[in-house]
């Protein structure tokens, strides 16, 4: 039986991975920063809630106790995460972004992925195959984004972009460090969530899949990597 953890699971990217995985036979530990929208998700679908805030020291310690005295860990899926925008929904541009901004950015999907991952990595040390997928972005390549006919190039965010760009790097060293776990990246495409205002032109389930297809990987397969559904990007 694999247990996994998803942050920021009670909506979104993160609640469809939790259903696909438990569909899988995964046992899910949906994260969820605030108590009463994990416990509804997690009722939904038959995951286990647990209340954690990436940006919360005590938080996080209070969920890998509770994971813990539930068995432990295999599967940690970094899914949490946030983007800027301004008031009227527009993206904040290189005029506009200031360090505040960039601070609040990072604390949440650069630090709070690395302080999850840092508080779990002794139970994930425990598991037979443990597995950390980070949820990135087509954002993070410097390639894409630097590449005049490529989509991302347009893209005039600063923040949300450099704290992905930074998620990779991460994600690179921890694999290295730990060649006994499977760590990687993956950007699920541009997909229709809250996160964006539901402009993304992908479903959940089709943003989800690389998710939960990096999830699965076994003692064989890819670490250090950043994929999407269809392959390796470009760092
Ligand atoms: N949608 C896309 O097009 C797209 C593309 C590439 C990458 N991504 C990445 O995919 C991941 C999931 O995003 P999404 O599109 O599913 O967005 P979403 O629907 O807005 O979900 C984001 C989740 O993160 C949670 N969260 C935010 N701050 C948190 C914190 N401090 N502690 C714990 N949870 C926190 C949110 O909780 P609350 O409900 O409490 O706010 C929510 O559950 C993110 O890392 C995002 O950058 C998304």
């Amino acid at each position: 039986m694999t247990t996994t953890l998803i942050t920021g699971a009670n909506k979104g990217l993160g609640f469809e991975t939790a259903r696909r995985l438990i569909a899988a036979g995964h046992t899910v530990h949906l994260g969820s920063r605030d108590a009463d929208r994990g416990r509804r998700a997690a009722e939904r679908l038959g995951a286990r809630p647990v209340v954690l805030d990436v940006t919360d020291d005590a938080s996080v310690a209070a969920a890998v106790k509770a994971i813990e005295a539930d068995g432990g860990l295999d599967v940690l899926i970094n899914n949490a995460g946030i983007e800027e925008r301004t008031p009227d929904g527009g993206v904040v541009g290189a005029a506009e972004v200031t360090a505040d901004m960039m601070r609040t950015m990072f604390e949440t999907n650069v630090f709070g992925m690395v302080r999850v991952t840092h508080a779990f990595l002794p139970l994930l040390r425990r598991s037979a195959a443990p597995v950390v997928v980070n949820v990135s972005s087509g954002l993070a390549s410097l390639k894409r984004v630097s590449t005049p006919d490529d989509p991302a190039y347009a893209y005039p965010g600063v923040a949300y972009p450099a704290s992905k760009t930074t998620v990779n790097m991460v994600t690179v060293q921890y694999a290295k460090a730990f060649p006994e776990m499977r760590i990687n990246a993956v950007e699920p495409g541009y997909t229709a969530t809250d996160l964006n205002a539901h402009t993304g032109h992908q479903t959940v389930a089709e943003g989800a899949e690389i998710i939960v297809r990096m999830a699965q990987v076994g003692p064989d397969g890819p670490t250090g990597s950043y994929v999407d559904i269809e392959g390796t990007l470009p760092w």
